[in-house]
């Protein structure tokens, strides 16, 4: 249970709101790269509570700049992509990718004005399928070498999908490892299908029987925490009576990501981005350690599901999450479907845009979001005071994480899952230890 003046300074990140400061330290995802696909690579951002407008000029270098012109207020979403700019259709200032005004051709020959014209400009850089903005003060912070920005561009998948709440009770689902047995419980097992949303349908490695069937028969696993240089690592543990341990190792990538194993050879991370106060946006990379992915197929499959641009899913709030009673007596523990992300929608949306936090009731399985907020207000106090962030102090780049589900013997599971872990590594070619 958080105070009220707790739960908004953990959960508020305009600019000047302590955790928006905060924020402003870690670079941000912005947009998918396919959202600049097309002959007009132009798309509104609104982040962290800020309106900004994505472009790349034709000389092909991105720009994020205030979607606000500072002559009269425009929306420079419209503007025209040309000379090397971007070009404000109202009375023609042209601004560059990094806010820079370089033209005013309304204003007198030889006019000066626009050197003083100084517009709201964000660095932006390409990594994983993804464009990433540093929206803080000073130079950016060096980027991570998680497997997700290391792996070749042919083994990573990115896509997105926007969550009307808070990005905070977003990423509290991410760090949860006891939901999984109840909210994305099937009734039956089925084949684990290449279809959307098979996280927790394939086989855990080294197991006779789908992951599905391991979390509805043992709901109640023992959850580890440990601090880490990029965060949080959770360890979950379910003991499979004589048939060995389950062991399922998640992680909380500071400020707003998460890392977990998708399947055998894939993993995802996410990052829950605040879009602003009451609204988020999932960023997911897909990593595989085995062949490449199928890009095409995996966002055409994915598009059935999203509404283009803005990425709404179509199954939401406004049609009840497809929730049917008799699915829900039958088939699923919810009843709104298959696919886990609608689950998981749900769980995040239904407590209201930010979540009353002075009313929950927090018990021992909640330990990784009680460790997690530990940590976020640890980094929103130094932000204020000033002070060392985590996982931006390492001299090392940050690498991995580890992100596994295997069973193993109930004996020297500790060594056996990271054997394994470092064992699918050296097969992939290019995954370097984590440790
Ligand atoms: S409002 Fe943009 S140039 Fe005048
Ligand atoms: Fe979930």
């Amino acid at each position: 249970m958080l105070s009220a003046e707790l739960n908004a300074r953990l959960t508020q990140t305009g600019k000047d709101a302590p955790a928006g400061k905060m924020m402003r330290h870690y670079w941000q995802p912005a947009a998918l790269v396919d959202e600049l696909d097309g002959p007009r690579p132009v798309t509104p951002v609104r982040l962290l509570g800020e309106d900004l407008v994505l472009f790349r000029g034709e000389d092909g270098r991105l720009g994020l700049i205030g979607k606000h012109c500072p002559h009269r207020g425009v929306d420079l979403c419209f503007g025209r992509l040309e000379d090397g700019g971007l070009r404000c259709p109202f009375h023609g200032w042209l601004f560059d990718h990094e806010g820079k005004c370089l033209e005013q051709p309304a204003e007198p020959d030889g006019s000066r004005m626009h050197e003083q014209i100084s517009h709201t400009a964000y660095p932006v850089v390409e990594r994983g399928g993804m464009i990433w903005a540093y929206m803080g003060e000073g130079d950016p912070p060096p980027f991570p070498a998680f497997d997700c920005f290391e792996a070749p561009d042919t083994h990573v998948f990115a896509f997105k999908g926007f969550v009307e709440c808070n990005w905070l009770q977003a990423l509290e689902v991410g760090i949860d490892p006891a939901h999984a047995s109840f909210l994305h419980r099937f009734l039956q097992d089925e084949d684990p299908a290449d279809s959307y949303g098979k996280q927790f349908r394939a086989t855990s490695a080294g197991a006779d029987k789908p992951m599905t069937q391991i979390l509805r028969e043992y709901p109640r696993p023992e959850i580890q925490v440990e601090e880490t240089a990029y965060g949080l690592r959770l360890t979950s543990l379910r003991d499979l009576d004589n048939q060995g341990m389950h062991v399922r190792v998640t992680n909380q990538v500071f400020p707003h990501g998460i890392t977990i194993p998708m399947s055998p050879e894939m993993t995802i991370t996410q990052w829950h981005v605040p879009v602003d106060d009451e609204n988020c946006y999932w960023y997911a990379a897909f990593t595989s350690f085995t062949e490449p992915v199928d890009k095409a197929k995996m966002r055409a499959q994915r598009l059935e599901l999203y509404e283009v641009p803005g990425y709404r899913p179509k199954i939401n709030k406004a049609n009840n999450y497809g929730f049917s009673p008799d699915e829900q007596r039958s088939e699923t523990y919810l009843g709104m479907g298959l696919d886990i992300n609608v689950h998981d929608q749900w769980a995040v949306e239904s407590p209201g845009p930010v979540q009353d936090r002075t009313r929950e009731h927090l018990g021992k399985s909640d330990i990784g979001i009680i460790a997690y907020r530990r940590l976020l207000r640890r980094a929103i106090d130094a932000a204020v005071a000033g002070g060392d962030m985590p996982a931006l102090a390492a001299d090392d780049p940050l690498r991995g994480p580890a992100a596994f589900d295997t069973i193993t013997e109930q004996e020297g599971w500790q060594e056996e899952w990271k054997s394994r872990e470092l064992a699918r590594r050296d097969r992939s070619g290019w995954a370097k230890s984590p440790w």
